[in-house]
């Protein structure tokens, strides 16, 4: 083979290797007699004058020197990251990203090294790197041509063997790969367009590929008119890829066309104009309008959701604030409420207060008038013989002064005058009297440390009235054999606490009684405070009995 034929051979193995693994760049290097350097002898992808010219260093510590040393093909991930070897310099200013570089074997000494690049980062499987070996294999085959001057059968023996490997490789590729003439004549095919065309498909060559995917079509207007176009850029040197649905074989397919010229060496021998390469896209296509369709549908259903949530948020909003007027109208009421039961409260005490003073200076005052009278009159009255009248008469005045005592009691207990006449601090001492006396089986504490003028005198009344209530329902419901009554004045609080030993309860519960069961003794308590400004704090259990703290910001 001639040095300007094995430059052919290697362009179209750098245009092959390119379209077959989908690099932008790809070259073969050639060893130099020297052994110092490799020269660049085809490539793709490089800028004019670089093929046939630039050199490369062989030196082990830069990419091709290292290639060129490895038996394994040497694949680069990331140029910029390498670390292995320096990039030589020829090579940067393409934006080159991923590569593989094989070693071109010889019989002797390494022939040279095949290289190819991508400006994307990318991987090659074990199917690329069989492609490379068997093109590596071609070339080391023709250079031995090269190297003797003949063609010896055991390379021809070789060359057949890496043509039928090449060919099995380039026939396993799901592609459909050609090469075309000048007139767009096929000149080369790989098999896979059995795979696509129903039929035996004959020898390809001399066909054009309009003929083969639409046979008998003679309609100008044909969507492979559009290759034309192509044809022309083909010609300008440049690279065209499209998309086209071949109705007549129910595929989508991505044709790519790479012009052969512009790879080849300075005065090669042109075979061929270009290379296609067709790839059936056909699954990709189906899988796109699935998923356009769901897209479709999900923007769809998106929509109606949002056009839901509007709705949704509107009717929210109205709620809100009718919501807000309700809760705004209950604020009312409460506050009315409030009111109403402060103002029932103090009437129901101006009442109690009437009537206590009716019972006690009416009724009571009576009574005592008329005890009286029937004492002086019996004192007055002579021995008599009607013993038995005097004694009855007599037997009524103990009688009168027990409801004379009576009218007292209930006037007390309705409202105790001390509470006006004396003040706090002195019925609260009458009360726990009473109360001792009374119910002797519970010890009662009781300890006042404020001033009676600390306690304001509409507050003496809640005080009272709280402890009142507390105590009756230690009587009624703890069973405890112990009492504490403490009113206190802390820093600027005067404070109400009153506590048993008892039986305690689950203050819980009260929210669960059926209404009749429900006392108004504790709601009463907490009502009475927080109406006079105050704070009602109750805890109870079983353990320690019931406490109750009252307090209330000290007056100024
Ligand atoms: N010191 C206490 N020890 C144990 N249980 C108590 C004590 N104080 C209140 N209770 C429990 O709390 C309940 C509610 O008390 P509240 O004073 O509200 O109502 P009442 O005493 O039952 O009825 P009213 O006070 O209206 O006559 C009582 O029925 C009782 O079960
Ligand atoms: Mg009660």
């Amino acid at each position: 083979m001639s040095c300007r034929d094995y430059d052919t051979t290697a362009a179209n193995a750098a245009s092959l290797i390119s379209n077959f693994l989908g690099l932008s760049h790809s070259m073969v290097l050639r060893l130099l007699p020297a052994g110092d350097s490799l020269l660049l002898q085809g490539g793709v992808g490089w800028k004019t004058g670089l093929v046939g010219h630039a050199v490369f260093d062989t030196n082990r510590n830069t990419l091709t020197g290292f290639a060129l040393s490895s038996t394994d093909p040497v694949i680069i991930e990331n140029l910029r990251t390498e670390s292995r070897f320096a990039i030589p310099a020829p090579l940067l200013g393409y934006g080159l990203v991923s590569g593989v570089c094989i070693r071109i074997p010889c019989q002797y000494q390494s022939f040279g090294v095949l290289a190819g690049f991508s400006t994307e980062q990318r991987s090659f499987n074990q199917d690329d790197l069989s492609c490379l070996r068997a093109m590596a294999g071609m070339l080391a085959v023709s250079s031995g041509c090269q190297r003797t001057g003949e063609v010896r059968r055991e390379d021809q023996e070789k060359i057949a063997q890496a043509k039928q490997e090449w060919e099995a490789t380039v026939d396993a590729l799901p592609h459909f790969i050609c090469l075309l003439d000048e007139q767009k004549h096929i000149v080369r095919a790989n098999r896979s367009l059995e795979q696509w065309v129903p039929g035996p498909i004959g020898d390809v060559r001399g066909h054009t590929v309009h003929e083969l995917l639409h046979p008998g079509c003679h309609d100008p207007s044909c969507y492979m008119s559009t290759c034309d176009v192509v044809w022309n850029e083909v010609l300008s040197g440049r690279y065209a890829e499209f998309e086209v649905e071949v109705k007549v074989l129910k595929r989508h397919l991505s044709i790519q066309v790479r012009p052969t010229t512009r790879c080849s060496a300075i005065g090669m021998k042109r075979t061929s104009m270009a290379v296609v390469v067709l790839q059936d896209i056909t699954k990709i296509k189906h899988a796109e309008e699935v998923l356009k369709r769901s897209k479709d549908q999900l923007e769809h259903l998106i929509q109606l959701r949002t056009a839901e949530l509007v709705l949704a948020n509107e009717k929210l909003k109205c709620e809100i604030v009718e919501r807000q007027l309700i809760e705004e109208e209950l604020r009312r009421s409460e506050n009315e409420l409030r009111l109403l039961s402060a103002q029932l409260l103090t009437a129901q005490e101006m009442e109690r207060k009437r009537i206590a003073s009716e019972l006690h200076d009416g009724i009571g005052q009576s009574l005592s008038a008329i005890k009286f009278c029937m004492e002086n009159a019996l004192g007055r009255w002579a021995p008599q013989p009607h013993d038995q009248d005097v004694k009855l008469i007599k037997s009524i005045i103990p009688r009168m002064q027990t409801a004379i005592d009576e009218v007292r009691r209930i006037s007390m207990d309705l409202r105790p005058s001390t509470l006006d006449d004396l003040g706090i601090i002195p019925t609260i001492a009458w009360f726990c009297r009473e109360f001792r006396s009374i119910y002797s089986n519970i010890r009662l504490d009781a300890h006042i440390d404020v001033a009676e003028n600390d306690v304001s005198v509409p507050l003496k009344t809640v005080v009272f009235r709280i402890m009142q209530e507390a105590l009756n329902n230690i009587v009624k419901h703890a069973k405890a054999e112990y009492a504490l009554v403490h009113l206190q004045k802390i820093d600027s609080a005067i404070e109400l606490l009153v506590q048993d030993d008892g039986v305690g309860f689950d203050i819980n519960s009260l929210a669960h009684r059926k209404r009749s069961d429900k006392g108004f003794g504790i709601v009463g308590m907490r009502e009475r405070a927080e109406f006079s400004g105050g704070t009602f704090f109750i805890m109870s259990n079983n353990k320690t009995g019931t406490l109750i703290r009252t307090s209330w910001p000290c007056r100024h």
